[in-house]
């Protein structure tokens, strides 16, 4: 899978690549991660990417110029599945957007800044408009690195065991049960029974039926789909 991030600010985005999981996973080319500043698509020689509001209003817009000059190069240079623009007032993450997205060969994420985008970005290049939260943050580019964990972590190869992404919590629409290691017994707080029961077919139904109640007691909205 390859990458593209297009950015105002990829020294932000340089450290999430660079650590534990997702280092690894580009060492070993199981996913390419490049990133792009806009201003290198700009024209003119303050390497303006934003401009006023036409009609008036507070806050910046990011100019269609640099953008498409940037996306119009990706673009001749290999077919892109999805080109996905980071912003508050996109659709919600979950976990079945991450598994669908982890399935593409090459995307192309734009990480919005200031008060966003010029409407007609959206209207031609994005196919995608993604939000990681209800809640505004002061650029795309954290979403953009939420956004490549999410999916980089569920490439085939990535995790150690690979069975580890089928568990995780929202996996099954369940929130994952709880968990624990040694030692068996820390100042009086023990691990549950069951668990050195060895009869694993009833950890398993244990284990379900935890994850059932914790998903009633904080995510009852999940068991309603
Ligand atoms: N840019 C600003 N806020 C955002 C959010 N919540 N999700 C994605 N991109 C954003």
């Amino acid at each position: 899978m390859r990458i593209d991030i297009i950015t105002v600010l990829p020294e932000l985005l340089k450290s999430p690549f660079e650590a534990s999981i997702l280092k690894r996973a580009i060492e070993a080319k199981l996913v390419e991660v490049h990133l792009h500043n806009l201003r290198d698509y700009t024209t003119d020689n303050y390497k303006s990417v934003d401009d006023y509001q036409f009609g008036g209003g507070a806050g910046m817009v990011m100019m269609i110029e640099p953008i498409d000059k940037c996306i119009s190069k990706l673009k001749e240079e290999r077919i892109y599945d999805e080109i996905i623009y980071m912003t508050p007032d996109g659709k919600p993450l979950n976990q079945s957007m991450a598994n669908m997205l982890s399935l593409k060969k090459n995307i192309i994420i734009l990480c919005g800044h200031y008060k966003g985008v010029d409407q007609r970005v959206r209207d031609t290049f994005i196919t995608k408009e993604i939000s990681i939260g209800d809640y505004v943050l002061s650029g795309g580019e954290l979403g953009a690195a939420v956004l490549c964990d999410a999916i980089i972590r569920l490439l085939p190869g990535v995790l150690g065991n690979e069975t580890s992404a089928l568990t995780d919590s929202f996996q099954d629409n369940l929130l994952a049960p709880p968990i624990y290691t040694r030692p068996r017994n820390y100042k009086g707080m023990k691990v549950p029974e069951i668990l050195f029961s060895g009869n694993f077919p009833e950890i398993e139904k244990w284990r379900e039926q935890q994850a059932y109640k914790r998903t009633q007691e904080r995510r009852p909205d999940l068991l309603k789909d």
